[in-house]
C-alpha cells in the first residue's frame, strides 16, 4: 500500500498540512482528534459523495469519539449559490455550534468552496478541514483558502480568503469518480504544468493516457501539484502577485461558465481546458508565444478527451457577450481585463494591458471556425 505524504503550506501561525494517501477518509476521525481536538464536527457533503464515502468518514469519527452531525446538499455547481449557503448556515446554526466546532468539507470543489465560505463567515470564522474527493479538488481547490459562491453575474463573486486547518486528500476515493469528472480535474493539473513546469508537462504528455489507472503515478502528480500550489499560496496568499498565474485559462473559462449558467453542460475543468487553449492562442496572436507550444497544449488536452473549442450547443454565443462577462470578472482593474498569457509551455505571465479588440478578434475567429 502507498504511504501517506505530508506537505506544509507555510503561512506562519496559520500554517497547515496537506496529507496525501490512500485511506485518509477512514482515518480522518483519528487524525482530527489528534491534531485539532474539535468539540464536534459538522460534515458537509453532496448526495453523491454521501452515498459513496460518508459511511467510512462517520465510522472513523465514531471510533475516535468525535461527535458529528452532517448536512447533505445536492451535487453540482448550482449548489454553490446564496440559497444553498443560506440552507447550510441555517442547518449548522440549528445544531447549536460554538467557536470550536469544526466544519469538514467532504467532496469536490463545490462543497469545498461553499463549506469554506460558511466557515469563514459563521461566528466570524470557524475552523474547517478539506477532505477533497475529486481530482480537481485534490490538485487545486482544497489548498489555498479561496472560498466562494457564484452569483448570476459571475463565478466566485462572493467569498473570502479563509485557510483550512488541514487538507486530507484520500487518493483511493478517486476510484469512484466518473471519467468525465476525472478529466475535468486533469485540466487543472495540466494548467499547473503549463504555468511554470515544462518538465512536468513533458511528463504528463507521456503518462497522461495511463494516469487514471496508475495509482502511484497519480499520487505523485497530486503531490507535485499540491507542492506548487502550497509554495505559490505561501508566497502570495491574497493574490497580489504571482498567485494570479493560477488563473491561467480562467478568464475565458469563467465567461463560458457564466454564459452557460452553471447547469453542468460544461464542467469547471472543461471550461478551463477551453480557456487554456484560448489563452495560448491569444498569446500566439499577440506574437508572444510560439505557435507550436499552443498546438502542443491543445493536442494534449484534446488527446485526454477534454474539450478545446467553444461548444456549439449554445447558439447565443457572441464575442461581445463573452467579453462582457470578462469585464465583470474579479480580475478587472479600471476596465482593463487581466489575462494570464504565456511565452510558451511553462512560461505564463500576468498581462494587464491587453486590448479588448485582440480578444474579440480571437473569439470571433474561434466562434466562426
Ligand atoms: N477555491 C479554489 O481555489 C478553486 C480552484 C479551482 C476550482 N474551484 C471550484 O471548484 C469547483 C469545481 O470542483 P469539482 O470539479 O470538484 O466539482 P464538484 O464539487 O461539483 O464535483 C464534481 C462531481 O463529482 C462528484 N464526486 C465528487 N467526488 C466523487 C467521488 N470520489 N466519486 C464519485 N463522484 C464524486 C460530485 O458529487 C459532483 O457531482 C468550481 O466551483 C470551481 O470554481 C475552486
Ligand atoms: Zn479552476
Amino acid at each position: 500500500m502507498s504511504a501517506t505524504h505530508r506537505l506544509t503550506v507555510a503561512l506562519g501561525d496559520r500554517a497547515y498540512d496537506i496529507l496525501i494517501g490512500p485511506r485518509l477518509i477512514a482515518d480522518a476521525g483519528a487524525i482530527l482528534k489528534e491534531r485539532l481536538a474539535p468539540t464536534r464536527v459538522v460534515t458537509v457533503v453532496d448526495e453523491t459523495v454521501a452515498g459513496l464515502h460518508l459511511a467510512a468518514l462517520q465510522a472513523g469519527l465514531d471510533a475516535a469519539g468525535v461527535g458529528h452531525r452532517t448536512v447533505t446538499l445536492p451535487p453540482g455547481e448550482a449548489t454553490k449559490d446564496l440559497a444553498h449557503y443560506g440552507r447550510l448556515t441555517d442547518a449548522i446554526l440549528d445544531f447549536g455550534i460554538d467557536r470550536r466546532t469544526t466544519l469538514l468539507a467532504l467532496g469536490g470543489g463545490v462543497i469545498g468552496d461553499l463549506t469554506g465560505f460558511a466557515a469563514a463567515t459563521l461566528l466570524r470564522g470557524l475552523d474547517f478541514v478539506q477532505i477533497p474527493t475529486t481530482l480537481l479538488a485534490q490538485v487545486d481547490s482544497s489548498v489555498g483558502g479561496k472560498t466562494a459562491i457564484d452569483t448570476r453575474q459571475g463565478k466566485n463573486l462572493i467569498g473570502a480568503f479563509h485557510q483550512p486547518r488541514l487538507v486530507l486528500a484520500d487518493t483511493a476515493c478517486l476510484a469512484t469518480l466518473p471519467v468525465r469528472e476525472w478529466r475535468a480535474g486533469y485540466a487543472e493539473l495540466v494548467k499547473i504544468a503549463l504555468i511554470k513546469d515544462p518538465g512536468f508537462f513533458d511528463h504528463l504528455e507521456r503518462i497522461g493516457p495511463t494516469l487514471m489507472q496508475d495509482r502511484d503515478a497519480l499520487s505523485d502528480a497530486i503531490r507535485i501539484a499540491c507542492r506548487m500550489k502550497a509554495e505559490t499560496v505561501a508566497a502570495d496568499e491574497k493574490e497580489t502577485g504571482e498567485r494570479a498565474l493560477l488563473n491561467l485559462g480562467h478568464t475565458f473559462g469563467h465567461a463560458l461558465e457564466v454564459e452557460l449558467g452553471y447547469g453542468g453542460e460544461l464542467l469547471h475543468g472543461e471550461a478551463v481546458s477551453i480557456g487554456i487553449v484560448l489563452a495560448f492562442e491569444l498569446s500566439v496572436a499577440l506574437g508572444l508565444c510560439p505557435a507550436e507550444d499552443a498546438a502542443r497544449a491543445r493536442r494534449h488536452l484534446a488527446s485526454m478527451g477534454l474539450p478545446v473549442d467553444i461548444p456549439r450547443s449554445n447558439c447565443g454565443w457572441t464575442a461581445e457577450r463573452l467579453l462582457a462577462h470578462m469585464r465583470k470578472d474579479k480580475k478587472v482593474t479600471d476596465g482593463r481585463i487581466t489575462f494570464i498569457l504565456t511565452r510558451g509551455i511553462g512560461k505564463a505571465f500576468i498581462a494587464t494591458e491587453i486590448a479588448p479588440a485582440a480578444v474579440s478578434d480571437l473569439l470571433e475567429r474561434r466562434l466562426a471556425a
